[in-house]
This record gives C-alpha cells, sequence and structure tokens, in this order.
C-alpha cells in the first residue's frame, strides 16, 4: 500500500476516515493531534507546551512536530503504508515530511484533500464539543483554528498539486457519510492498481 495524507481543515472527518480506512486495509495511522493529545494526557513535558497551543488554536513549532512525526513514524510496522492525518500542517513540513520518507527508502503516496464547506464544519465541531468535550471545540478556538487553516495550512495544496498527487473529494458532491467512504476507497483502488 502507499502512504495517504489525509488533509481538511478542522472538522473535515480526516479521524473518521482515517478509521474507516485502517479497517479496510490495515495500514498504520498517525494523528500528530492525537499524539499531541496523548502527551498532554501524560503530563509531559511536550504535553505541557502543547497545551496552551492547541487551546489557543495554534500550531507547534515544525522542529517539534517533525520529531514527534519521526519517532512515531519509526516505531510502527513497516511495509503496510501508513495514513498521515493532520500532517504536514505547513509546507516547511511537508517538504520535510518528503525528505524523512525518502531518507528510508519510501514516498509521499497519495493525497486525498476533504473539502468541506464551513459552515458544516463548525456545526460539526460544536456537535462534537456536547459528546467529547475537546478542549478546542468551542466557537473561539475553532475559528482560530480555521483561520491558521487558512493562512498556514492550505497554501499546501499548491505543492501537492506540483508534486502531482492531489486529489480531492468533496462533501458537497456526496449524498452522506457511508457514499464519501466509498468515494475513498475508490480513489485509493485506483491508485494501488
Ligand atoms: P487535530 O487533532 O488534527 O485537529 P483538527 O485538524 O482541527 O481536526 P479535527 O480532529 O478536529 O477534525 P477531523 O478532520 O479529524 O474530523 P473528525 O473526523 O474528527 O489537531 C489539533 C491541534 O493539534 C491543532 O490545532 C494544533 O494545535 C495541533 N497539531 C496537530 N498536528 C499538528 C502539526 N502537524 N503541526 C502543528 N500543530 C499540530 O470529524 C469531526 C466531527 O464530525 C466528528 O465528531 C465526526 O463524527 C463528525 N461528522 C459528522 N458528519 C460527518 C461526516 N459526514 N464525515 C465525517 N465526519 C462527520
Ligand atoms: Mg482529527
Amino acid at each position: 500500500m502507499q502512504n495517504i495524507i489525509i488533509f481538511g481543515a478542522p472538522g473535515s472527518g480526516k479521524g473518521t476516515y482515517s478509521e474507516a480506512i485502517v479497517e479496510r486495509y490495515g495500514m498504520g495511522h498517525i494523528s500528530t493531534g492525537d499524539v499531541l493529545r496523548g502527551e498532554i494526557k501524560k503530563g509531559s513535558e511536550v504535553g505541557k507546551m502543547a497545551k496552551e497551543l492547541i487551546d489557543k488554536g495554534q500550531l507547534i513549532p515544525d522542529d517539534l512536530m517533525l520529531q514527534i512525526l519521526a519517532k512515531t513514524y519509526d516505531a510502527l510496522p513497516q511495509g503496510k503504508g501508513v495514513i498521515f492525518d493532520g500532517f504536514p500542517r505547513t509546507i516547511p513540513q511537508a517538504e520535510a515530511l518528503k525528505k524523512m520518507l525518502q531518507e528510508r527508502g519510501h514516498e509521499l503516496g497519495i493525497v486525498i484533500e476533504l473539502d468541506v464547506e464551513q459552515d458544516v464544519l463548525m456545526e460539526r465541531l460544536l456537535r462534537r464539543a456536547e459528546i467529547e468535550g475537546r478542549a478546542d471545540d468551542n466557537a473561539e478556538t475553532i475559528a482560530k483554528r480555521f483561520a491558521v487553516y487558512h493562512n498556514q495550512t492550505e497554501p499546501i495544496l499548491e505543492w501537492f498539486e506540483k508534486e502531482g498527487i492531489r486529489n480531492t473529494v468533496r462533501w458537497a458532491d456526496t449524498p452522506n457519510k457511508e457514499a464519501m467512504i466509498e468515494s475513498i476507497f475508490r480513489l485509493i483502488d485506483s491508485k494501488n492498481k
């Protein structure tokens, strides 16, 4: 299996669709947000620093994020492919990911961009706030996360385009979650022939 970068705004479904992909293809999954929330729970030094930034909707510095990513990647079983969920989030992270994989004889694989309208995203995250109570799911922090996404993360789409690995699935074209999962599976299968 090729590696997959699942890419999209807060609430676009990166975690949800990653779970479905893992179940079907048995790939590894790295959610950098989950890794950071794990560090916060442990009360580690990284966790303390991450909490301050996550609560403000800001990004963790690239160099620290890269160290965390490489450590997590190297701990996964090799050869099954990995889904990167929430990474890269800046162009330097994208370049560093490419380099990290090249050094290990691996490739970036494919990008699945989840394109969802912002009002739908806000609605989903506010609903999740009631169920899961994630600290960064409140209207004020969500707005900051959207702004960081537009300013720092969205420009990577052009980088993916130049690498020839960008693929987009649009929520507006899809009647429901199951149909979205089916389109994602079709895309993955077409790229792994
Ligand atoms: P992260 O945890 O990655 O958060 P995020 O990008 O804001 O995305 P979410 O996890 O909120 O949404 P998602 O796209 O996974 O959607 P989900 O499947 O949950 O990052 C958190 C923070 O960590 C960042 O702000 C930053 O501070 C830091 N960080 C992480 N990575 C970093 C990096 N690389 N560099 C620097 N800092 C980093 O779906 C959302 C909800 O919608 C769910 O409840 C789901 O059930 C629901 N839902 C309803 N309908 C649907 C549908 N049709 N499809 C999918 N989901 C649906
Ligand atoms: Mg997520």
